[in-house]
């Protein structure tokens, strides 16, 4: 397609030819780093992007950049939407998927690995299995890396993405009840979702098994934040008062006893007829994959958002990717 001329862009666009801003050159770790400025700024820049992809699709904002994509865990989701939107930025992606294709199978560790990589790209982007890999890994950089994941520890751009979301869905973030259901001890998206809402003035509620309750260190932490929450493992509890139900699927990979698996696999399932109980407003989400926690019948819901959820991804990693090779 024909780019268009300058003309037709929007003249508010602050995506500038310069390198440099506030995340340029940065690791994206946690979200622990930011604050509610920079937050709202990314959704700024993320807002830019989608009005861009919807006027041109692509544009050459990062014409010449190049992203390595190392994953060292099965992702469908975050790896294609990173390489979307580099490829929509007009950059290009050195996709590592399987690490057992790669040298990590002849036992490469993860700081060689990484530092390969940077000889070749101008941004690593690193999901690992273990909690503190992206940091780690982060020490032997020059160049940016952005944690796509790092064991049950954060996954800050889906916490961007899932906010994002709610802000999109819903028009604010403040004054709303958020409630977060399911495997609140493994999920890594919760974590970080749950450090991002300190920064706004919310209600939390956890509904999750006694087995899978948010672990004890994130709860001092979101205690001493300040941030209002309750712990329930009733979600009838909270279902009529919450304006966001943020479902998460049990992470199977994180469990040493599997009988403790199958003995809260099954916890929660959301149907059309759980949502009579909800808030005909109310946003119903899912990082994704799912396996049976939310039925697919209520796909069709209008309050169904988590198909709208993975395109808002594209987004923020758009914005992300640009502001940390400075062009935003
Ligand atoms: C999540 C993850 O990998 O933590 N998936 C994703 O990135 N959308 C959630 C999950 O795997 O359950």
């Amino acid at each position: 397609m024909a780019k268009p001329p300058k003309s037709e862009l929007p003249s508010h666009l602050p995506l500038g030819e310069k390198s440099e801003g506030r995340f340029y050159r940065k690791h994206i770790l946690s979200v622990k780093q930011f604050t509610r400025s920079d937050v709202e700024y990314i959704f700024t820049i993320a807002e830019e992007m989608r009005t861009m992809v919807e006027r041109v699709g692509t544009f050459d904002l990062l014409k010449g950049k190049v992203l390595a994509n190392l994953f060292y865990e099965p992702s469908t989701r975050t790896a294609s939407s990173f390489t979307a939107a580099m490829e929509r930025l007009g950059g290009s992606v050195i996709p590592i998927n399987e690490v057992r294709y790669s040298s990590v199978s002849k036992g490469e560790s993860l700081p060689d690995t990484v530092r390969t990589l940077e000889c070749y790209s101008d941004v690593i982007v690193l999901r690992h299995n273990e909690t503190g890999a992206a940091a780690t890994a982060a020490k032997y950089l020059r160049k940016p890396l952005i944690n796509a994941g790092d064991g049950a520890g954060e996954h800050p751009t889906q916490a961007l993405l899932d906010l994002f979301t709610i802000k999109e869905e819903i028009g604010t973030i403040d004054g709303l009840t958020i409630t977060m259901l399911g495997d609140l001890k493994y999920g890594r998206t919760v974590h970080s979702l749950s450090r991002l809402l300190q920064m706004f003035n919310v209600k939390v509620r956890y509904v999750s098994p006694e087995l899978l309750r948010v672990p004890e260190h994130l709860r001092e932490e979101l205690l001493a934040g300040n941030l209002p929450f309750s712990e329930h493992a009733n979600l009838d509890e909270v279902l009529a008062e919450s304006d966001v139900l943020y479902v998460t699927r049990v992470q199977k990979e994180r469990f040493t006893d599997m009988a403790e698996y199958e003995s809260v696999k099954d916890a929660y399932v959301i149907t059309p007829e759980t949502l009579t109980k909800a808030k005909e407003q109310m946003v119903l989400m899912h990082p994704l994959p799912r396996v049976g926690e939310i039925s697919m019948d209520v796909d069709a819901d209008p309050r169904a958002a988590y198909f709208r959820q993975m395109e808002y991804g594209m987004y923020v990693r758009m914005a992300l990717l640009a502001m940390v090779l400075g062009k935003a």
